[in-house]
C-alpha cells in the first residue's frame, strides 16, 4: 500500500509498510491497544473494557496497520463518520495507536499518509478527529500533517480528577 523507511538506527533496513489489517493481526493490535491508551492519549477507563478480540467491535476492514521487519507496529482505524448519505465524504480517525518501542520513528506518520491516500480514493473530502487537550504529541503530529482544529469542547471529560476539553481536528483532502 505505501512503503516508507525507519532511521537507520533499526536494527535492520527493512521497509516501514503499510497494508490493510487481516484477522491474524488481531492479537497484535491487542498487545498494542492494551498499552496505548492512558490518561492522556485516552480514557483510562477503556483498558476495562477491551476484550480478548481486537476485531470485537470493529473488522480488520477498517483498519491500516504498520509492519515492520515482520512485525504489526501500529495500527489507524479509518471509517465513514457518518451512517447517512448526507454525511458521505467525511471520514474519521477513530483510532491511532503505534507500539511503544517504536514510537519517535515515524510509524504513525507513515500510517497518516496512508489513510489521506485512501481517502483520496474513496472520494472523501475531509478526514476528521477527536483528541484530549492534553495530548500534546499527538496534537504536533496531526497538525505537520495538516489537520487544523474546527472546535474544542473545554470542560468535556474528567480524567483522574481533571477536566479535560475534547479537541475535533480535520483535514481537508
Ligand atoms: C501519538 C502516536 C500515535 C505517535 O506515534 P509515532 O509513531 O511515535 O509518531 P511519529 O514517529 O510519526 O511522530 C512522532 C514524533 O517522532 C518524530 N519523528 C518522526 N519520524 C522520525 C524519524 N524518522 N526519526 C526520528 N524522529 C522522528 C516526529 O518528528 C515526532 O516528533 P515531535 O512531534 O515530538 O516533533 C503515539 O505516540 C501513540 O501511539 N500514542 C498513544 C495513543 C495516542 O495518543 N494516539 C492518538 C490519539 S488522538
Amino acid at each position: 500500500m505505501s512503503e516508507h523507511r525507519l532511521p537507520a538506527d533499526r536494527s535492520t533496513d527493512q521497509p516501514l509498510t503499510v497494508r490493510r489489517a487481516v484477522e491474524a493481526d488481531d492479537a497484535a493490535l491487542l498487545a498494542i491497544d492494551r498499552t496505548a491508551w492512558d490518561a492522556s492519549s485516552g480514557f483510562p477507563s477503556y483498558q476495562e473494557t477491551i476484550k480478548d478480540t481486537f476485531f470485537a467491535r470493529c473488522g480488520p476492514e477498517a483498519h491500516l496497520v504498520a509492519e515492520y521487519d515482520g512485525e504489526v507496529v501500529g495500527y489507524l482505524r479509518l471509517q465513514d463518520k457518518y451512517p447517512f448519505p448526507e454525511g458521505a465524504g467525511v471520514l474519521t480517525i477513530n483510532g491511532l495507536a503505534v507500539a511503544q518501542s517504536a514510537r519517535g520513528r515515524g510509524v504513525a506518520s507513515t500510517l497518516l499518509a496512508a489513510a489521506a491516500a485512501e481517502g483520496r480514493l474513496r472520494d472523501a473530502r475531509k478526514i476528521s478527529l477527536h483528541l484530549h487537550s492534553t495530548n500534546t504529541a499527538a496534537r504536533r503530529l496531526y497538525e505537520r500533517h495538516g489537520y487544523v482544529i474546527e472546535g474544542t469542547h473545554p470542560n468535556e471529560f474528567l480524567i483522574e480528577g481533571t477536566y479535560t476539553a475534547s479537541v475535533d481536528m480535520a483535514k481537508t483532502l
